[in-house]
Parts: structure tokens; C-alpha cells; sequence
């Protein structure tokens, strides 16, 4: 890549993109901000419209979607797309279905994996953490996102080495449903490839055991893909180029190219991988009405939010409270047009996968004394590329050691647990997702 040189302290000129970029946090963060929507403005306005009327055109794009799920939840229909897993091995996926995939940004994948699978996967946890006596040595929460749930015993496991993650991991059938779901996105375009939708990095996530009775306070509605990196950053720049210069009808989310090179801001929230799809798999029976996922079923909604800063109501030197080391929020102040459109998953089964598209706009809903488990294990969509390869390094690492994942906090439970995953239970596919 030619580049002009960047540092935090100046602002240089890409040239491949045009804008101002900072490819670290800028350090005057209220300057970098007024800077690149004063550049964007710019851009946008040299293409013969105004911001306004370039968010006017996305507003009537995302409030028909809107109302179509508004419609949908009012003639009782889920929300959610449901594909059954066998449609997906036999390749008997209609058109139809794929067409509401992409609609919508997510699905629920029916049958994924046994009922009695998944009900082992969650008796090994539980004989796992036991046998090891996790809940002797747990110390608390250790990150700021689920830090302010009050609990003595955790919800969230920062367990990432159990064979019952490790064989969902390298299952054929997770394999097949990854592939799946990589397929509905642009791996080749601008004369480039930028991943293989054959190949999972195998990204390692925790494991929510929430039991019968519990409170949650839930989560807010927000998105994971970055923060301010995706406006500052050159490769996001170029990724986000339709958007930035107001051709809205040219912005496809579901093409991958340059976010899979593109620099990220650090921080604790922020994920190492590409994600084409974050995703869990059901470990119990779960009723969609506690406390389960809901998504913004819009992918196109991204629009809106890298847009939304530029319009004259928001102060120069705010992108509606995107910050560093901050899980960019969406809501009612800035993005009222989009939070009511929040849809909860079906309900679903142990062995039942969900999936989002990694813009997609998501809470947790809050639930006073659940009724039955809420059990799943985080397992996304990561499909090989420059960037997954490179944190592909550091699990292996990890793996071997049984320390945590370096895109969680250092707690390393699992170090000296003697019945973790062993490299030798490795099968083809997870020796290639750790590139062993
Ligand atoms: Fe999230």
C-alpha cells in the first residue's frame, strides 16, 4: 500500500482514500472527529448533494424495513429467518429463505446439532468446571462489559478450552454451517480476495451458563465491529468508500472488502477477527421471552450509522457517543428510527445455532427470575483472511498454554486443568483453524 505516513499526533492524507486517517487513536480526539466529518461533509457535498439528503435516502430505506418487520410481528411471524440444518447439507436452501437472510442479517439454524449433543456439550461443562473446582478460585468479573452484573457464581464462564467448545469447534456440521454463512457475503471483489469462506479461524469465546431464577439487567442495544476506527482508519475508510462519499445505493454489507486489513483502536471490547457472523449455539431450551438475544434485523441500517454524526444536530466533536474502548452504542437520542425495529430470536433448542451479521445492531433483553437455563457457547463465523490468520497466532498460543485468548482478559483458569482439549483430539478442521 502507498500511503502517506501516519502518526497519532498529525493528521496525514491517504492517499488512496482521500480523508484525513489515524491509524492509532488520534491523541486530540474532539479535533480528529470535526476534522474527518468536516472532510466527509466535504466529500459528500462534492458529489452534488447535501448530507441531508443523502440521510433522507437511507431514513426512507430503513423505515420501510422497519415497518415490514413492524408488519411481520404483527401478523405473529417471527422476525427471524429459520433455515433447518439439513436444508443446508443437502443444499435445498430455497432462494427465498436466502433472499430473507440477507434481508435481515440473521437466522436462527434449526437442528444444527442433536438435542443429546448439545445436552452432553452441557454436562462436560459443567463436569469440566466442577472437576477443576472453578468456582472455588473464581475471582470475579474481570472485563468492564459484563463487569457490573452483581453474581456469586458467574455467568459467563471465562472458559474457553472445555472439549465440549472444542469439538463444537471443529465439528463437520459447524464447519458446514460457517460455510453457509460465509457464502452469503463477497469474498471476491476489487480484483482482490479477501478470505476463504471454506476455512474457520476458530475464534475462542466464552461460555453463558445462566441458571433457573436469575435477574439480568441485559444489555443495551449496541454493535461490536469497532468504534471511531471506523471512520478514522484507511481500511475502513475504504471499506465504508459507497457510504463516505453519499452513493448509498452502491453500499453492500455484505461485500468484505479491505475491513479484513483494515487497522483497529484497541481496547477491551474490541475483537481481533473478521467476523462475517458472531454466533451461539443453544445448550438448553430457551423461550424467546427470557432474556434472549434481539437484533436490529437491518444490515443496511450501517448506513445510518456512519452517516447519522455528519447532520448539523449532533456537536462537532461527537460521532452520537462512539468512543475508544467503548462498545459503540445505538440509541433512542441519536437512532430512534432504528431501536424500535429490535427483534427477539425464535424461541430455541440445545443444538440450535444464531447468527448475526457483525454490523448488526444488538441488546440482550433484561428477565426477572428466568424460567429454565440459558446456556450457550459463543462460537462465531471467522473465516480465514490476512487478519484472522494473524490472531490464528496468538490462540494457538493460548491453546497450547490454556491461557485466555488475548482479545479476553488475562484470568487463565484453565493453565494447570489437567482434562482440557488436548492437541492430540485435534481433527482436520481444527488443526487448520489454529494453522497446526
Ligand atoms: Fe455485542
Amino acid at each position: 500500500m502507498t500511503t502517506t505516513r501516519s502518526t497519532s499526533t498529525s493528521t496525514s492524507t491517504s492517499e488512496l482514500t482521500g480523508l484525513p486517517h489515524w491509524e492509532t487513536i488520534p491523541e486530540d480526539l474532539p479535533r480528529a472527529i470535526a476534522e474527518i466529518k468536516a472532510a466527509l461533509r466535504q466529500r459528500i457535498e462534492d458529489t452534488g448533494r447535501t448530507v441531508a439528503e443523502v440521510i433522507a435516502e437511507i431514513e426512507e430505506f430503513v423505515t420501510g424495513e422497519a415497518a415490514d418487520i413492524e408488519a411481520t410481528k404483527r401478523r405473529g411471524d417471527e422476525v427471524w429467518p429459520v433455515v433447518d440444518y439439513t436444508d443446508i447439507e443437502n443444499a435445498t436452501v430455497t432462494p427465498e429463505a436466502l433472499a430473507q437472510l440477507r434481508r435481515r442479517g440473521c437466522a436462527v439454524i434449526r437442528g444444527h446439532f442433536d438435542r443429546a449433543q448439545a445436552e452432553k456439550w452441557d454436562a462436560d461443562v459443567v463436569d469440566y468446571v466442577d472437576s477443576n473446582h472453578f468456582f472455588d478460585t473464581y475471582a470475579g468479573p474481570a472485563d468492564d462489559f459484563f463487569g457490573d452484573l452483581e453474581m456469586s457464581k458467574p455467568e459467563i464462564y471465562p472458559i474457553y478450552w472445555s472439549s465440549a467448545q472444542m469439538e463444537a469447534r471443529q465439528h463437520p456440521r459447524m464447519a458446514r454451517a460457517q460455510a453457509f454463512l460465509n457464502a452469503q457475503w463477497t469474498h471476491e471483489s476489487e480484483g482482490r480476495t479477501w478470505f476463504d469462506p471454506e476455512r474457520d479461524s476458530l475464534y475462542p469465546d466464552r461460555i453463558r451458563r445462566r441458571p433457573p431464577g436469575a435477574d439480568s439487567g441485559g444489555l443495551g442495544t449496541h454493535l461490536d465491529p469497532g468504534t471511531l476506527d471506523l471512520w478514522m482508519t484507511e481500511g475502513y475508510q475504504q471499506h465504508f468508500r459507497h457510504l463516505f462519499s453519499g452513493d448509498f445505493a452502491s453500499y453492500d454489507p455484505w461485500d468484505a472488502a479491505y475491513r479484513t486489513e483494515a487497522a483497529q483502536y484497541p481496547g477491551s471490547t474490541m475483537c481481533s477477527a473478521f467476523r462475517t457472523f458472531q454466533g451461539w449455539t443453544a445448550l438448553s431450551d430457551m423461550a424467546n421471552d427470557q432474556g434472549v438475544l434481539h437484533t436490529v434485523p437491518i444490515p443496511k441500517a450501517m448506513a445510518y450509522l456512519m452517516l447519522r454524526p455528519l447532520l448539523d444536530d449532533v456537536p462537532e466533536d461527537s460521532m452520537c457517543g462512539v468512543k475508544p474502548n467503548r462498545t459503540f452504542p445505538a440509541t433512542r437520542k441519536w437512532h430512534s428510527i432504528l431501536v424500535d425495529a429490535v427483534s427477539p430470536i425464535p424461541s430455541v433448542q440445545p443444538g440450535d445455532s444464531v447468527w448475526w451479521h457483525c454490523d448488526l445492531i444488538h441488546s440482550v433483553a433484561p428477565v426477572k427470575n428466568q424460567q429454565g437455563w440459558g446456556n450457550v457457547m459463543y462460537i462465531p463465523a471467522a473465516p480465514w483472511c490476512a487478519k484472522n490468520a494473524r490472531y490464528a497466532d496468538s490462540v494457538r498460543e493460548a491453546f497450547l498454554t490454556g491461557h485466555s485468548p488475548s482479545d479476553f482478559p488475562d484470568e487463565n483458569y484453565e493453565a494447570d486443568w489437567p482434562n482440557r482439549f488436548s492437541p492430540a483430539d485435534l481433527n482436520e478442521t481444527g488443526r487448520r483453524g489454529l494453522n497446526l
